[in-house]
């Protein structure tokens, strides 16, 4: 297994595509809602480790999507378990105008009764709704919730509290509209991850971002959703990775950097990289968490 520690700089200054030729360069995007996990300070660490051309992009993990928006691909897969976050990503692709209309509204509405009312409305009616008054909702309660932490409960419910901002990026029409043009060009899916690779082919790149082992036995970053990701998950997910490898894919990881994670990825290229947290509900353990981004 190769193991290197190396600066972003350095690595970008290096390899970078500047833009890279299976991306489109005139668009800018970045993510529409914060996320745990959100990869946007790791950017320069995995844009110098992208191949330079590929056919499909491949996110089974989207999450915030960052590396997604960032890239802006020409084709893309773009794929969660997270039924509430591909909703969000239909109603942007399909209808942007209705979605920031709506978000309007929250703005201006905006106070800790309407917040409160909006978290009780989403966790009784909420799949009911038209697609783009789910992804106001959504983004609104993303954008004011305690810490921007979307978390749900065993039952899936929403039940964060409202956070302390005294003025909150509610509605932001350029990255809005932004976001609606890179998603234009991506197929939006809602299914496990293995699935949502299944039709790969040799010269695509597929860049995974799954729950992170946890560093220590308490740290738990899982909570995007009801359901975990456990040893046997990150071993099924190193098989899918090999599959691929085989398959001609380009393949790209991110992950913490624990033993258990290196033990099982040897093959690949590991190397460890630093990431500042921004999401952590207790502001002393905020800090730089070693990474690795494996390919
Ligand atoms: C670490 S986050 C991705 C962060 C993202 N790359 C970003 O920049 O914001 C992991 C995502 O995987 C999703 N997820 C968890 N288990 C999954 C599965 N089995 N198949 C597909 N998606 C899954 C979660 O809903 C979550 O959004």
């Amino acid at each position: 297994m190769a193991s290197r520690s190396t600066s972003a700089a350095s690595r970008v200054a290096r390899r970078a595509p500047a833009p890279a030729p299976s991306a489109v360069p005139d668009l800018v995007a970045s993510p529409v809602v914060k996320w745990v996990g959100g990869k946007t300070r790791l950017l320069p660490e995995l844009l110098a480790r992208m191949p330079e051309r590929f056919g499909r992009y491949y996110e089974p993990f989207a999450g915030g999507a960052a590396l997604f928006f960032r890239t802006a691909p020409r084709r893309a897969v773009l794929n969660d378990s997270n039924s509430d976050l591909i909703a969000l990503y239909t109603a942007l692709q399909t209808d942007v105008a209705s979605v920031i209309k709506r978000l309007q509204q929250h703005r201006d509405r905006h106070d800790e009764r309407h917040y409160y009312a909006m978290r009780e409305q989403w966790n009784e009616h909420h799949a009911a709704w038209s697609n783009a008054e789910r992804a106001a909702a959504f983004i609104y309660l993303n954008k004011t919730c305690f810490n921007g932490l979307w978390r749900v409960n065993r039952s899936g419910d929403f039940n964060v509290p409202i956070g302390r901002y005294t003025d909150p990026p509610i509605c932001v029409p350029d990255t809005l509209r932004a976001a609606h043009a890179v998603l234009s060009r991506a197929e939006l899916r809602n299914v496990d991850y293995q699935e949502a690779v299944a039709d790969a082919q040799k010269g695509d790149f597929v860049y995974f971002d799954p729950p992170y082992d946890p560093v220590t036995p308490t740290a738990n970053f899982t909570s995007y959703s009801a359901v975990g990701f456990g040893p046997d998950d990150q071993r099924a997910l190193a098989d899918c990775a090999r599959r691929l490898k085989a398959k001609g894919c380009f393949v790209m990881l991110s992950n913490s950097d624990t033993p258990f994670i290196r033990s099982i990825y040897k093959g690949f290229t590991v190397d460890r990289v630093k990431c500042p947290r921004a999401i952590n509900s207790n502001a002393a353990k905020r800090g730089d968490v070693d990474e690795v981004v494996i390919y």
